[in-house]
C-alpha cells in the first residue's frame, strides 16, 4: 500500500531574521523551549508519518543532521537532501523524487508553527485523501505576501502568489498534500519572474484538473510562519502562553512518538537520564 511520506523544506535565506540568520539557520532558532523544526516535525508525525526528508542548505544541512540524527530516537525514519540553492518551494518536490518514488507527500514548510485540535482534525482529513492535491487557507491581513486563493461562484478559482490587488485575504498556509507523482508535475514548472518554481503554480495545476480541495481555516486555529522578528517573538509568546495553560508541551516529538507507539517507555527513559533542562521533567511526567 502506498503511504504518505513527510518533507520538511528548511533552507532559504532567513535575510528579514538578519543578523540572527548570519551563521544560523531559519528553522534552527528556538521557538520558545524548542529548535523551530520541531513544530512541523511534530505535525508530520501526529498525521502518523515516519518517512521525512529534511531539506536545507549547503551550510545547515549539516546541523539539522547533528540535531535530528537518523529519527531512531523518535522511532521515525529521516533522510536528508541538499537544496543548492532557494530555487523556490516547488523544487522540494523535485528534489524529493527518489524519496517519495510511488508514495503520496506532505510538504510543510520549516518555518511553520500550526496549532489547534480542529486544526489537527483537519489536517487528518486532508492526509486521508491521497487521491487529491489539499491545501488550507487562512484569514490574513496583509494577503500581498502570501499565495493568495481566489473563488469564483463560492468555487476555488485560481491561487496568485503575492498579489498586487488581492481579491481575498485566504492565504494558502505553508502545508501541502500532494498525491503520487507529484515531482513530475513539479519539473514542468516554468521559474517564476522571481526565479522561483512557485508552490502556487504547482497548486494551480492541481485546481485547473479539478483536484485540488481547499479547506478554509478559520481564526480560532492557529497558524504562524515565524519569519520576521515580529512573528517569530509572537510564536515564542505563543508556545510559552499556551504551554502554561495547558500544562502540557506543544510539539513535545518524544511524547508523540510515545502515543503514536513508536518509543517504548525505557527508550524514554533513556533520554530523560541525558536531559537535563525541564524537559527532562516534562517527559518523566508523560511516562508516569
Ligand atoms: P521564505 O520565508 O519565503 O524565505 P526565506 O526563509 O528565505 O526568508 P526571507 O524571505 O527572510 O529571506 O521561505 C518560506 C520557507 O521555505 C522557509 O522555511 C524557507 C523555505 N525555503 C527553502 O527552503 N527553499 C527555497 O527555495 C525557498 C523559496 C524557501
Amino acid at each position: 500500500m502506498s503511504k504518505r511520506k513527510g518533507i520538511i523544506l528548511a533552507g532559504g535565506l532567513g535575510s528579514r531574521l538578519h543578523p540572527l540568520t548570519d551563521v544560523s539557520s531559519k528553522q534552527l532558532l528556538p521557538v520558545y523551549d524548542k529548535p523551530m523544526i520541531y513544530y512541523p516535525l511534530s505535525i508530520l508525525m501526529q498525521l502518523g508519518m515516519k518517512d521525512i526528508l529534511i531539506i536545507s542548505s549547503p551550510e545547515d544541512l549539516p546541523r539539522f543532521k547533528s540535531l535530528l540524527g537518523s529519527g531512531t530516537k523518535w522511532g521515525i525514519n529521516l533522510s536528508f537532501k541538499m537544496q543548492k540553492k532557494p530555487n523556490g518551494i516547488a523544487e522540494a518536490l523535485i528534489l524529493g523524487k527518489n524519496f517519495l518514488k510511488e508514495n503520496p507527500s506532505c510538504l510543510i514548510l520549516g518555518d511553520n508553527l500550526f496549532f489547534g485540535e480542529k486544526l489537527i482534525s483537519k489536517l487528518k482529513i486532508a492526509n486521508r485523501d491521497i487521491l487529491n492535491a489539499s491545501v488550507l487557507t487562512y484569514p490574513v491581513n496583509d494577503p500581498g505576501r502570501y499565495g493568495i486563493l481566489e473563488k469564483k461562484n463560492n468555487k476555488p478559482y485560481k491561487i496568485i502568489e503575492k498579489p498586487s490587488k488581492p481579491k481575498s485575504n485566504k492565504a494558502i498556509t505553508g502545508i501541502y498534500f500532494y498525491p503520487k507523482n507529484v515531482s513530475l508535475e513539479a519539473k514542468k514548472l516554468k521559474p517564476s519572474k522571481r526565479r522561483e518554481l512557485e508552490i502556487s503554480d504547482l497548486n494551480q495545476t492541481y485546481l485547473l484538473k479539478e483536484k485540488l480541495s481547499v479547506t478554509e481555516l478559520d481564526k480560532k486555529s492557529t497558524w504562524l510562519d515565524c519569519g520576521t522578528f515580529e512573528s517569530l517573538l509572537n510564536a515564542s509568546n505563543f508556545v510559552s502562553k499556551i504551554q502554561n495553560k495547558q500544562n502540557k508541551k506543544v510539539a513535545c516529538l518524544e511524547e508523540i512518538a510515545y502515543k503514536n507507539n513508536w518509543i517504548s517507555k525505557k527508550h524514554i527513559k533513556a533520554i530523560i537520564k541525558v536531559s537535563t533542562s525541564s524537559y527532562g521533567n516534562y517527559l518523566n511526567k508523560i511516562i508516569n
